[in-house]
């Protein structure tokens, strides 16, 4: 077991929300020795279908919260459980590659994969038939409304279509949530709505989990719940 295991930061019965997909529970991440409290005693359930906005100043600990959820980074002390279960080092790998979809606000393609070749890459090690990856990543740019676009390289498309992609490419593996990290920051407000509108359908048609990352309140108006943080504290 990793450290997200510490039944002293668990405030209920320790397992989370009934039918929460991932519960924190007094989840706190120190820098430098202690010095830096980028998070401090963050409770918060996320469940089927929500979606939810977190925002609040630069520096606040929205983005540590991100890679705290999606398993990227490990918490100083607190307890957080998948389908009420600790998430145990044994899982972490598994969780990352098929629970969850990350979408970023630099997007992070592979610039030298066409749009196709982009989406099918979280599939390698999971979807065996070529075939069926390249049929499941069409189907994927098809929702996002990027099928003829799908043979152009990330350098010609607009930042709105990359975002779009990205998506497609979060997914991949058909995951229960999505983590999305100020994904319209780069984007004009014509291509923001996009994305959001995408991120939207993808929400109420699957009920896939969304949360994301905003400074903005008009983007975070998107969401059914918004959740704000102030000196890495839920507020
Ligand atoms: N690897 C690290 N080492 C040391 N300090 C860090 C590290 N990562 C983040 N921090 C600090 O933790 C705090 C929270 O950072 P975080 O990136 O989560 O903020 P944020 O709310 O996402 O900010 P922004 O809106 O600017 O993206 C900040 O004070 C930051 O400087
Ligand atoms: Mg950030």
């Amino acid at each position: 077991m990793i450290c997200f295991m510490n039944e002293l930061f668990s405030e209920d019965d320790g397992k989370g929300m009934d039918g929460a997909l991932v519960s924190l529970r007094g989840i706190s991440r120190f820098y430098e020795g202690g010095s830096i409290h980028a998070l401090e005693g963050i409770d918060l359930d996320i469940a089927d279908g929500d979606f939810i906005a977190v925002t609040g100043p630069s520096g606040s600990g929205k983005s540590t919260l991100l890679s705290i959820i999606g398993g990227l980074e490990l918490p100083t002390s607190g307890t957080m459980l998948v389908d009420r279960e600790p998430l145990s080092s044994g899982r972490i790998d598994t969780y990352r590659q098929k629970f969850i979809g990350f979408v970023f606000q630099a997007f992070y393609l592979i610039p030298t994969l066409t749009a196709l070749e982009n989406v099918q890459l979280p599939m390698f090690g999971v979807v065996r038939s070529r075939k069926q990856r390249a049929d499941k990543a069409l189907a994927l740019l098809d929702t996002v409304g990027l099928s003829h676009r799908r043979h152009h390289l990330p350098q010609n498309m607009s930042g709105g279509e990359r975002q779009r992609v990205a998506i497609a490419r979060s997914l991949a593996n058909d995951p229960s949530l999505i983590l999305a990290d100020e994904p319209t920051g780069n984007l004009d407000s014509a291509s923001s709505t996009a994305v959001l509108d995408t991120l939207e359908r993808i929400n109420s048609s699957n009920r896939t989990a969304i949360v994301l990352v905003t400074h903005e309140a008009s983007i975070a108006q998107h969401a059914h719940k918004i959740v704000k943080m102030k000196d890495g504290k839920l507020q």
